[in-house]
């Protein structure tokens, strides 16, 4: 009896992973079709930004051709194939030390995909696409959803839509 019980103990631990894996591979797309890029969480850094008004913290990060870029200072423009994402976390004050904030709850993961073939779609050269919460929900009830992502990021049109310049490293 003990040792069924372990057995199905040792099953459910071998199971229960391999669910959380898949998981992520389940997320809806976006409603013009883009995919939750895969092994997002696991992409290098490119630059972090607090934003005051609403206290929120985010990291913006990309996909091996944009790292590449940025490390090259080649970011303007961007190449064909770079992806950068971006996640918004609100923020607290750091547990074990109040002189810090520290992420909290996950706001939302975003994403511009730049593909100059696109261009003549929306104008911008980038397709855009944003995950929202912890279960991941695609934002925008219809691909006209990125109207709303491109009329924010209007103002550095110049630097190829892109807000973020790559932080300093040595
Ligand atoms: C209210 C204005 C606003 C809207 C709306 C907006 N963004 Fe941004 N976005 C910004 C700003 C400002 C940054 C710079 C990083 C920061 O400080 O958060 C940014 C950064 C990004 C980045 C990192 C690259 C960069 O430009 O720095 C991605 C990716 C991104 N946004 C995707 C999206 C997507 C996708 C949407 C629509 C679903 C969207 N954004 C809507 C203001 C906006």
């Amino acid at each position: 009896m003990f040792c069924k019980r372990l057995n199905i103990l040792i099953l459910l631990s071998l199971i229960v992973p391999v669910y959380a894996a898949a998981g992520d591979a389940g997320v809806q797309a976006a409603p013009n079709g883009l995919e939750l890029p895969e092994g997002y969480k696991d992409w290098p850094v490119i630059s972090i930004s607090h934003r005051i008004d609403n206290h929120t913290l985010r990291v913006i990060f990309g996909n091996d051709i944009a790292i590449k870029a940025a490390r090259a200072g080649q970011t303007n423009p961007w190449p064909d194939g770079a992806i950068l994402g971006k996640v918004v976390w609100k923020e607290t004050a750091k547990e074990n030390w109040p002189k810090a904030i520290a992420p909290k709850e996950f706001v939302h993961a975003e994403f511009m995909f730049k593909d100059t073939k696109a261009y003549k779609t929306n104008g911008t050269g980038w397709q855009w696409a944003r995950w929202v919460g912890m279960e991941q929900k695609p934002f925008g009830k219809n691909a006209e959803f990125s109207k709303v992502c491109i009329s924010c990021h209007t103002p550095v049109k110049s630097s190829d839509w892109v807000f973020t310049t790559p932080a300093q490293l040595p």
